[in-house]
C-alpha cells in the first residue's frame, strides 16, 4: 500500500500550533490596507473589485468585459489593450523618472543602479535592437542569463514589442535549456558570457552553445559581457549585446497588445514530470501581480526599498521581481550570487547597505540562515526592515518563529504567501496591517480568491480536516493553458472535481477561524496505521526542537503500519548528532503530535535533496528509504547529497 496509489481522502492533522500574533501598532497605523472593507467589496462584486483596481494601470484603450469564464477557460478585461513595458516604465519616467528602480549588487562587490529613465532608455535601445533582429509580436524569445540588470531588461524589451519570453533559470544545464528552447520554438536566445556563483564563473555561453546545437529554431544569439570570459562567437548567428544596443536609439513605441495577448511562457517541471510551458498573459496578469504586490507587501513606492531575495528565472521573480514591483513604481534591490558568499551574512550585509525595508523569501533560506545560526545578521544593522515575506515551501512554525525574531527584531509582520507558477500571483496570504498571523499558516485568501478544501468525492471536509485545496472562482493573472498542450491543461487542473474548479495539488486544512495552512503536495501524503498524515506536520514537529534546522519526511512500505515514517534531519551548526538525541527527536514528535507520527528511522545529513528553486525533493529520499534505483534526478541542485545520504541510509538509527 503506498501513499501515492492509495485514495487519499483527507489527511489527518495533527500538528497544532496555537500562536498569535497582532499586526505590531506601529506598522498598522502607516498601512494601505487597514480594515476588512477590501475583502467585503470584492466578495460582494468579484468584477467590480477588478475593475477599480485596473484603473491603476493605462489603458490604450479600454476594456468591453471584465471577466469571461467559460470553465475551465477564462478570459479578463476583454477588448481592453496595454502594454506591460510601458505600464511599468513610461508612466514612471513621465512622473518620477529619477526613482532607482534597481539597485543592483553582484556578487563580486561591483554595483550598478538603474533609475526609471535609465531603464526605460535600456529598454527601449534592445527592443529596437530585437526588431531589427526581425522579432515580431508574438514571436517567443528564450532568455537564459544570470541576476543582471539585462535580465529585466530583455524581459521588458521582449515585452515592449509584443514578443513573448520564456527565461530558463541560468543555474539550469544545457539539455534543461535545449527542451525549453525546443518546446517554445524560440528563434532568439539571449545569454551572456558567464554569471558569478559563490566566487566561481557559472559558463552559461558554453551551455548555450550546446543546447543550440540542437535547437534549429534559435536563428540569433545575443551575448551580454558579465565575467569577461573569451568564449568562443559563432559568426553569423552570435552577436555581442554591447555592439547590438549601441547603435539603437531608445525611442521605441510600444506595441498595444490585446489584454489576452501571451505575455511569457514559463516553465515548470515541479518536482516530477516533463516540464510544463506555463502561459500567462498580458492584461489580467499585470494587474494581479501589481495589485496584490501593492496590498500584500504594503508599497510605499516613495519610502520603500523592496527586496525580492528569488531569482528572476523563476515566477516569484517574474511577478514580484519585475512586473508587480515596476508596474507599481518600486525601488528594488537585486543581487546577483550566493547568500554565504563571501561570508554567510552576505544578505544582510545588502540589506544593510541599502536600508531595505521589505525583504521576500523563501523557507529552504530561512531555513539555512537558521542552521548557520544568529550571529550572522547580528552582525548588521536590520532596522531598517519593517515587513517580511515567504514562498516556496510551508514554512514550518520555528523557522517563521526566527525569521520573526531573528530579521524583523519582533518588529515586521511575517506575511506567508501561498501561490504558484500556474496562479502567477498570490492567492493565500495575510495583509499585514489587518491580518493576525499564525506562524506556519498561510492565513485567508486574498479579497475575491475563493479556495476551498475537498475530499476524495468533492465534498468540503469539516474544519481542521486536511484534503485537496482547490479554487473555485477565477482571478486575473491565472495562466491561460500549458503551451502547446491545451488538453494537459483541463486534464491536469480541471478534471478531478468538474471543470470549473481548479486543483492546486496541494494538501491543505483550514482551522476552526478559516485560516488556512499549507500540508505540502498531496502526492507526499503517507498512510501509517490507517491515518494519512502529510510529511510537513511531522517536519514542523522536528523543526520544532531546538537541535534541528531542517527536516524532511517520507514513507516506506512496513508490514505492520502500512508505511513507516523515515526523517532525514539537518542539525544546527555545533550540535552533535548522537543516538541521545536521535532517541530525543522520536520522543518529541510523539509529544507535539502523537506517537503514531514518531519516525521508524531517522538520518542525520548535513544537508536535503533540493530543487534548483530550493524546495526538498521528497521523491528522491523516498527512492532511498525504499532502497529502490533514483527516480528522474535532472531537476535536483545539489547531486552529491543524495548519494552522502544513501550511505548514511545504509547505517540509519531504526527503533
Ligand atoms: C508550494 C512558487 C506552502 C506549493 C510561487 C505550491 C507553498 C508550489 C507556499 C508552487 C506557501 C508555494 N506555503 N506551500 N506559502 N508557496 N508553495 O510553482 O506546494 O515554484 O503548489 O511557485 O510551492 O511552486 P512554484
Amino acid at each position: 500500500m503506498s501513499a501515492v496509489s492509495e485514495k487519499v481522502l483527507t489527511i489527518d492533522a495533527l500538528l497544532e500550533e496555537h500562536r498569535v500574533i497582532h499586526p505590531p501598532a506601529a506598522f498598522r497605523a502607516g498601512a494601505l490596507v487597514k480594515d476588512d472593507r477590501v475583502y467585503e467589496e470584492a466578495d460582494r462584486d468579484l468584477e467590480g473589485f477588478w475593475a477599480r483596481e485596473a484603473e491603476r494601470l493605462d489603458w490604450f484603450r479600454r476594456w468591453r468585459r471584465v471577466c469571461k469564464w467559460d470553465p475551465p477557460w477564462v478570459k479578463w478585461f476583454l477588448g481592453g489593450r496595454l502594454n506591460a513595458a510601458h505600464n511599468c516604465l513610461d508612466r514612471h519616467v513621465a512622473t518620477h523618472p529619477d526613482r532607482v528602480a534597481y539597485f543592483w549588487e553582484g556578487e563580486p562587490g561591483d554595483t550598478r543602479r538603474l533609475t526609471y529613465r535609465e531603464l526605460h532608455h535600456e529598454v527601449g535601445r534592445f527592443a529596437n535592437a530585437l526588431r531589427r533582429l526581425g522579432v515580431r509580436r508574438g514571436d517567443r524569445v528564450a532568455i537564459y542569463l544570470g541576476m543582471v540588470p539585462e535580465l529585466p531588461v530583455a524581459m521588458l524589451a521582449c515585452a515592449r514589442i509584443g514578443a513573448v519570453h520564456s527565461v530558463v533559470f541560468g543555474g539550469f544545464a544545457a539539455d534543461a535549456l535545449r527542451d525549453r528552447i525546443d518546446d517554445a520554438d524560440a528563434e532568439v536566445l539571449i545569454t551572456a558570457d558567464g554569471s558569478w556563483r559563490r566566487g566561481k564563473v557559472v559558463p552559461l555561453k558554453a551551455s548555450a552553445d550546446e543546447a543550440v546545437k540542437a535547437c534549429p529554431s534559435i536563428r540569433t544569439v545575443v551575448v551580454v559581457r558579465r565575467t569577461g570570459e573569451k568564449v568562443p562567437m559563432t559568426p553569423g548567428r552570435d552577436l555581442w549585446y554591447d555592439d547590438l544596443v549601441k547603435a539603437e536609439t531608445s525611442d521605441c513605441p510600444p506595441e498595444e497588445m490585446d489584454a489576452e495577448d501571451p505575455l511569457y511562457i514559463l516553465y515548470t517541471s515541479g518536482t516530477t514530470g516533463k516540464p510544463k510551458g506555463i502561459l500567462h498573459t498580458t492584461g489580467g496578469y499585470l494587474l494581479g501581480v501589481s495589485t496584490t504586490h501593492r496590498l500584500i507587501f504594503d508599497i510605499h513606492p516613495e519610502q520603500d526599498i523592496y527586496w525580492c531575495a528569488a531569482d528572476i528565472g523563476w515566477v516569484t521573480g517574474h511577478s514580484y521581481i519585475v512586473y508587480g514591483p515596476l508596474a507599481n513604481g518600486t525601488t528594488s534591490i537585486l543581487y546577483e550570487g550566493a547568500p554565504d558568499y563571501p561570508d554567510k551574512d552576505r544578505w544582510w550585509s545588502i540589506a544593510e547597505k541599502y536600508q531595505a525595508t521589505i525583504l521576500y523569501t523563501a523557507p529552504t533560506a530561512i531555513r539555512a540562515f537558521m542552521k548557520w545560526g544568529p550571529e550572522y545578521p547580528a552582525r548588521h544593522d536590520l532596522s531598517s526592515l519593517r515587513l517580511l515575506g515567504t514562498v516556496g515551501e510551508p514554512i514550518n512554525p520555528e523557522a517563521w518563529m526566527w525569521y520573526w525574531k531573528a530579521i524583523g527584531g519582533e518588529r515586521c509582520p511575517v506575511v506567508d504567501t501561498w501561490w504558484q507558477t500556474e496562479t502567477g500571483m498570490i492567492l493565500i496570504t495575510p495583509l499585514p496591517g489587518v491580518t493576525r498571523l499564525k506562524p506556519g499558516s498561510a492565513t485567508r485568501p486574498f479579497p475575491g480568491v475563493q479556495p476551498d478544501i475537498l475530499d476524495e468525492n468533492g465534498n468540503q471536509v469539516a474544519p481542521n480536516q486536511g484534503g485537496y485545496l482547490v479554487l473555485r472562482r477565477p482571478w486575473p493573472a491565472q495562466f491561460r493553458t500549458i503551451y502547446g498542450s491545451p488538453e494537459r491543461y483541463v486534464e491536469q487542473y480541471f478534471s478531478k472535481f468538474g471543470k470549473g474548479i481548479y486543483l492546486t495539488g496541494d494538501g491543505a486544512k483550514r482551522d476552526d477561524h478559516g485560516d488556512f495552512w499549507l500540508l505540502g503536495r498531496i502526492d507526499d501524503v503517507m498512510n501509517v496505521a490507517g491515518h494519512r498524515l502529510s510529511t510537513y506536520e511531522v517536519e514542523s514537529a522536528l523543526v520544532d526542537h531546538p537541535a534541528v534546522a531542517e527536516s524532511a519526511v517520507v514513507s516506506r512500505p512496513d508490514p505492520d503500519a502500512g508505511e513507516a515514517i523515515v526523517a532525514f534531519v539537518t542539525l544546527k551548526a555545533g550540535v552533535n548528532g548522537d543516538e541521545t538525541l536521535i532517541a530525543e527527536l522520536r520522543e518529541h514528535v510523539a509529544k507535539k503530535i502523537g506517537k503514531l507520527a514518531r519516525p521508524h528511522a531517522i538520518v542525520l545529513s548535513a544537508d536535503l535533496p533540493k530543487t534548483r528553486s530550493g524546495k526538498i525533493m521528497r521523491r528522491l529520499l523516498r527512492d532511498v528509504a525504499r532502497g529502490r534505483a533514483l527516480g528522474d534526478v535532472t531537476t535536483l541542485a545539489n547531486a552529491e547529497v543524495v548519494e552522502e545520504i544513501r550511505a548514511l541510509a545504509r547505517t540509519r538509527h531504526e527503533e
